[in-house]
């Protein structure tokens, strides 16, 4: 499916995106749109950018009662989107809700968007998770039964830190995605993310997919950051994958 470097579109001036996304004219690209942008410009930019033929990501990290995601989902499959996602922690009649969804909102000749569960965001770090989310167990652990429950409730892959990539494939199989935020190229600031890792890293630990944001957005030429991000993610010898 496309370029598997997912450009995170984290602009609420829709000035901004439409200037972003200018540099990169011709390159069809594989971008995400999240809470950011899509509460202000909604289903209109998602269209624009299907128009564009760029693949998108739409990152809403749904969480709420089953019925209530299974009729979102239901709407933002008609958008044509390619993945979406939801939080795994909403459980398993949740996921299987937002799948049921998306399976009755997506169109006729169209494929059902792939649908991957969120285990623990990037910038949650181990002492967040025992001191304020009162989790008793560790992050792998969590992360890798929210990943289990995932697949067992029929999604696609999951959300997940890049360092975690191994452990998730060993546990739910190799053909289970993984989509990995928190990458930072070398000398950019980590910002608020906690579990961070450069492209060669997440590639060698087996990622499917990396999102990037800050580190092209925040880029004083974000063509060439993209260039150096594409080439660190392409030429690890597949070898050590
Ligand atoms: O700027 P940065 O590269 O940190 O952006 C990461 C993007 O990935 C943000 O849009 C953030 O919302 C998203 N994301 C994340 N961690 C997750 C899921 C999504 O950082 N677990």
């Amino acid at each position: 499916m496309g370029s598997s470097i997912i450009l995170a579109l984290d602009f609420s001036e829709k000035e901004e995106l439409n200037d972003f996304l200018k540099q990169f004219e011709g390159e069809k690209l594989f971008v995400k749109v999240g809470m950011e942008a899509f509460y202000q410009y909604g289903p209109k930019l998602v269209d624009e950018l299907k128009q564009l033929g760029h693949h998108v990501f739409l990152d809403l990290k749904l969480h709420d009662i089953p019925n209530t995601v299974n009729k979102a989902m239901k709407g933002l499959a008609g958008l044509g989107v390619d993945l979406i996602n939801v939080h795994a922690s909403g459980g398993s009649r949740m996921m299987q809700s937002a799948l049921e969804g998306l399976e009755a909102g997506t169109r006729g000749g169209q494929k059902r968007p792939l649908c991957i569960g969120v285990t623990q965001l990037t910038s949650t770090s181990e002492e967040m998770l025992r001191s304020e989310l009162h989790i008793a167990t560790d992050m792998k652990n969590s992360v890798v039964s929210l990943a289990e429950l995932a697949k067992g409730s029929g999604l696609d892959g999951v959300v997940s830190s890049a360092l975690e990539v191994p452990m998730i494939k060993e546990a739910c199989g190799e053909s289970f995605l993984t989509v990995t935020p928190g990458i930072r190229l070398e000398g950019d600031m980590a910002g608020d993310q906690n579990r961070v890792c450069s492209p060669k890293k997440a590639r060698s630990l087996g990622s499917d997919f990396i999102v990037v944001g800050r580190s092209i957005t925040g880029a004083k030429n974000p063509l060439a950051a993209y260039d150096i991000l594409k080439s660190e993610w392409r030429n690890i010898n597949e070898v050590n994958r």
